[in-house]
């Protein structure tokens, strides 16, 4: 403040002149350390109020000469000024800061990005059985085949005839089988909960054209006396190859293929001859158990082994069926446990876990 071109102001006027630098002093250095609203407006009202220490010391410039109320005035005037306006910037300041920490307190996420963990966590994720279906369906994707679906309520034609299984043939006996009691329908086909996913054999042959590879996984129904190892409901894969010259060596490298990426290890396997009417010949590709080393469970049933993988060469029979002739093509087929995979990789020694619904079991598997 440039006030000296009036000078010599008497003694009265310097005397106000210095209180009222003094009082902006000592404002501006209080001030700075206020951090609520409330205590600006206090402060306000102690210097500009109407018994402030500003509006004090102006009552004086009534006893002023008309020289010194020309300097002490406007002087005065800029210094309430300047008070009023640090007020103003401190109240914005607090203000905004409160604001900052409220944001900071309820932030919202909007990329759902904690939210989402912490639902996933709350209301859980994939079952393991989906688990290594999806992992298998990627194994088997990046060898080339296709993933196929079919339906659960199947016809008897699809579920046994195309696979070489007549009605009066014993093998029905090896499926305990949950009929619907339905008519026949005009092509004379019943209908039952498809208990294997052998039936989409003939439906994947029948809708392409060799070469071809698929798989289709899903879930299968057996009228079974449940035990740990076995279940009414349980998950099957089947896969099939079909085109030139294929052969069993091809059949065994994708089935070790398959093994050692799931167990993420070479697993010690066995082949031996197996039954089925829609391979021939048919095998019974058997692992060493996982959950007892091989020295014998309740799961391998005291022998140390696990059939995981029945697998043989397609039945000619079937290829007509699908409508392949087996004199130019031929191919592979196998079905693949999963429940049983799914033990095997997790030391899971009683099937009715999978199904229990109990989340202390399912809640322990990796879910996203
Ligand atoms: N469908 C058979 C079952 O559920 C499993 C099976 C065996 C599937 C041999 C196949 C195969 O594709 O070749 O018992």
């Amino acid at each position: 403040m440039k006030i000296c071109h009036l000078e010599p102001l008497a003694k009265l006027g310097m005397i106000m002149k210095e209180k009222l630098e003094e009082l902006y002093k000592e404002f501006e250095s209080q001030v700075s350390l206020l951090k609520n609203q409330a205590d600006v407006l206090n402060l306000k009202a102690e210097y500009l109020g109407k018994k402030g220490s500003i509006t004090e010391t102006l009552k004086f410039l009534k006893k002023a000469t008309v020289e010194e109320k020309k300097v002490i005035g406007p002087m005065a005037n800029s210094i309430k000024e300047k008070v009023q306006k640090q007020v103003n910037q401190k109240l914005v300041e607090i203000e905004k800061k409160e604001i900052d920490q409220k944001l900071e307190k309820n932030k919202l996420d909007i990329s759902f990005r904690d939210s989402l963990k912490e639902s996933v966590l709350l209301h859980g994720g994939l079952h393991p059985v989906t688990l290594i279906q999806q992992e298998i369906e990627d194994i088997f994707l990046s060898m080339g085949f296709e993933v196929l679906d079919g339906p659960h309520i199947e016809d008897e034609f699809h579920n046994f005839e195309a696979l070489n299984i007549p009605g009066d043939h014993p093998a029905r006996d090896m499926q305990d089988t949950f009929w619907f009691h339905d008519k026949e329908t005009p092509e004379g086909k019943r209908h039952l909960l498809r208990t294997h996913t052998s039936t989409i054999q003939v439906r994947g042959m029948s809708t392409r054209k060799p070469p071809f590879r698929f798989i289709a996984p899903g879930k299968v129904f057996r009228c079974e006396r449940t035990d740990a190892s076995h279940e009414m409901v349980f998950h099957q894969l089947e896969g099939m190859m079909v085109g030139k010259d294929i052969s069993v060596s091809n059949l065994i490298y994708f089935m070790k293929t398959l093994l050692r990426e799931i167990f993420r290890k070479d697993v010690e396997v066995r082949l031996r001859p197996g039954f089925f009417p829609f391979v021939e010949p048919g095998f019974e590709l058997d692992m060493k158990c996982l959950i007892c080393n091989g020295k014998g469970c309740s799961v391998c049933k005291q022998t140390g082994w696990v059939e995981v993988l029945p697998c043989g060469m397609i039945h000619p029979n079937v290829l007509k069926a699908g409508n392949i002739d087996p004199e130019e093509h031929n191919g592979f087929a196998f079905g693949l446990g999963l429940d049983r995979l799914v033990m095997m990789r997790y030391g899971i020694e009683d099937i009715r876990h999978l199904h229990s619904g109990d989340l202390r079991f399912t809640s322990q598997f990796k879910s996203y």
